[in-house]
């Protein structure tokens, strides 16, 4: 181990206690400064603006952000983050159950893209039943200050289940399924390169639009249960891949964290 892998393996073991994992459990949300280093977040940061030209933007057409996902298939350098074993183990303790990789994305907000991300839940877009808990580690790969496309989130939400999947790019429509929680507090949460929130799946959550020179770069490792069942819905993960309903997604594109 580097001596920076293992300072950061000590910041870990300082960080997770118990009062970070129960504010984690009662918010969906919490903020782990430097899981990466800054020389590592901007090593990671160029081959993620290098990965443009050649991975497909999954959003393409929309000014939100360009997604770029799973590259962990598809890059070398960017595989070593999404499979980061330090991470992983950071969410399998927030999660408290067993976890298998669901997908990447890199999400990139073009300087002043003029588009925020609207408020929403991760889990009504997935194909999945019976997950007990699924996460987002979201990595700031560069400074991201609240103008370049930060992330807020409403704690306490994820107690909210079976609300339908609610469209990014409408600011109101998850107030139309949920009107209560236009009213409740918000949580904004910038972060340096290196830096990563933890949010649950279920947790609403917003970024702004980038208003800065400069692209707004996150890498996001996203977690489910590993008992997790595929239920068939149409997913662009998962469609074509033979995954049987009702069954784990036992499948390499889905590795296990290791315990
Ligand atoms: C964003 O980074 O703009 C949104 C990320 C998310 O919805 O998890
Ligand atoms: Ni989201």
């Amino acid at each position: 181990m580097t001596r920076s892998a293992d300072a950061t393996q000590q910041a870990f073991e300082r960080t997770l206690s118990d009062d970070v994992i129960e504010q984690y459990r009662r918010d969906g949300v919490t903020r782990i400064p430097g899981v990466i280093s800054r020389e590592d977040a901007a090593r990671f940061r160029d081959a993620a603006l290098a990965a443009q030209a050649r991975i497909a933007d999954h959003y393409a057409g929309s000014s939100i952000f360009n997604q770029y996902v799973n590259v962990w298939t598809q890059d070398e350098t960017l595989r070593e983050l999404t499979l980061n074993p330090l991470i992983a183990g950071v969410a399998r303790q927030l999660a408290g159950v067993p976890l298998r990789l669901w997908h990447d994305h890199v999400l990139i907000k073009p300087p002043h893209n003029g588009a925020a991300t609207e408020f929403h839940q991760d889990a009504p877009y997935w194909p999945h039943d019976n997950c007990r808990h699924a996460l987002s580690a979201w990595i700031a790969l560069v400074d991201v200050p609240v103008e370049r496309g930060c992330m807020t989130f409403i704690p306490g939400t994820h107690v909210h289940r079976g609300l339908r999947a609610q469209d990014l790019s409408d600011s109101k429509d998850l107030f139309r399924v949920a009107p209560d929680l236009q009213w409740e507090r918000r949580v904004t949460i910038p972060l340096r390169a290196g830096d990563c929130t933890f949010h649950n799946s279920y947790l609403a959550h917003t970024a702004t639009a980038n208003m800065t020179d400069d692209p707004r770069v996150a890498h996001v490792n996203i977690y489910i249960d590993a008992d997790t069942v595929y239920n068939g819905s149409a997913h662009p993960v998962t469609d074509g891949l033979g995954l049987q309903i009702g069954k784990p997604l036992d499948h390499e594109l889905f590795p296990t964290v290791p315990r």
